[in-house]
């Protein structure tokens, strides 16, 4: 019994911001942003918008993609590090959103590594026989956690959600997965705010080092996709596309550049979406098979990488 990816849908919310925009009330420019990261521009969410309302239509795509029915799913999955509300989590709201009941749904919290961590727990359900079809979805609002004026981190990110399920097939599918995590870097990439007696305590805003954050993620990205291709069998050269977490078009180049992986394997977005988080992963998948990149038969290689730190790699074949 294998898991296999077999439809895929994002959504993005309409408020397009453009780094001009942003230089218009925080001291950047286009060209800083450009430069050092590759974004040029990045939805954010309307007031009152939540991760679940940009979940659904992520998930009614693919489920429409997949040709699988609401009341089919066996498992929601939500990959967010910004939740609703505290709980219920994201998931079950999107599960009633969905207008269906009884199937286990839960919320996943590795960062940016959040949905490779979700598709793993899918394939594990699927194979386990525990589950035929599973609604896997990176959602998240950014917008809400940073701070306006840390010039550093608030041209960084973007908000939205992307969806893929996941189904039982007899032919694979995933081929292979590894997470990690390791918790001693707690401090380099932190919200470190939490709800106590009626106030937040800490900061309720995203902190880094940005410096030592891209050095940790050019090394485990390189020794996470070694990882699977090993475990598989499979080579560098066996890859048609690379679809990396999209936090900084230099991370993901420089990532390329060490495995040896021509650029023109690289399946970009941060250039619009800016990095969005759990949903980076398949808002970049969703993209590169709408627009015909990404065909049946081909080897696909996902990697994650956020704050804990976590880390993890996907394998599969399309
Ligand atoms: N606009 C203009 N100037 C800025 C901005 C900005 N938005 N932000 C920082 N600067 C200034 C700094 O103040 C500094 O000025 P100074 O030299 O006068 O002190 C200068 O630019 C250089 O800053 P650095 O931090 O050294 O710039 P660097 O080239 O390292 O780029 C960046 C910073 C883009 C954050 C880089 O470190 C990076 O990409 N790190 C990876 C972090 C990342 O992608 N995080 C996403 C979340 S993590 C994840 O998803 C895994």
């Amino acid at each position: 019994m294998f898991a296999r990816v077999i439809g895929t849908g994002s959504y993005l919310p309409e408020k397009v911001v453009t780094n001009d925009e942003l230089a218009r009330t925080v001291d950047t420019s286009d060209e800083w942003i450009r430069t050092r990261t590759g974004i040029r521009s990045r939805h954010f969410a309307a007031e009152g918008e939540l991760a679940s309302d940009l979940a659904l239509p992520a998930a009614r795509r693919a489920l429409h993609a997949a040709g699988v029915n609401p009341a089919d799913i066996d498992l929601i999955i939500v990959a967010t590090t910004t939740p609703d509300i505290i709980f219920p989590s994201t998931a079950c709201i999107l599960q009633s959103k969905l207008g269906i009941a009884g199937c286990p749904a839960f919320d996943v919290q590795a960062v940016c590594s959040g949905f490779v961590y979700a598709l793993t727990i899918a394939d594990l359900f699927i194979r386990s026989g525990q589950a035929r079809h599973v609604l896997v979805v990176g959602a998240e609002v950014y917008s809400r956690i940073l701070d306006w004026n840390d010039r550093g981190t608030c041209v960084l990110f973007g908000d939205g959600a992307g969806a893929v399920v996941v189904a039982a097939s007899d032919k694979p599918g995933i081929l292979a997965t590894k997470l990690h995590a390791d918790g001693s870097h707690k401090d380099m990439l932190c919200v470190p705010g939490s709800v106590n007696g009626g106030k937040v305590s800490g900061s309720p805003f995203v902190q880094m080092d940005g410096g030592s954050v891209f050095k940790f993620a050019v090394r485990v990205f390189e020794e996470g996709a070694n990882e699977v291709l090993k475990s598989a069998g499979l080579k560098v050269s066996d890859l048609d596309w690379f679809i990396p977490h999209q936090a900084n078009i230099r991370i993901m180049e420089a990532t390329a550049r060490k495995l040896g992986l021509p650029k023109e394997k690289l399946i970009a977005t941060v250039h619009h979406h800016g990095n969005t988080s759990a949903a980076s992963i398949p808002l970049a998948l969703d993209e590169a098979v709408k627009d015909g990149r990404v065909l049946p038969g081909q080897t696909l290689l996902l990697e994650g990488v956020g704050g804990g730190f976590t880390w993890g790699a996907v394998l599969l074949r399309w």
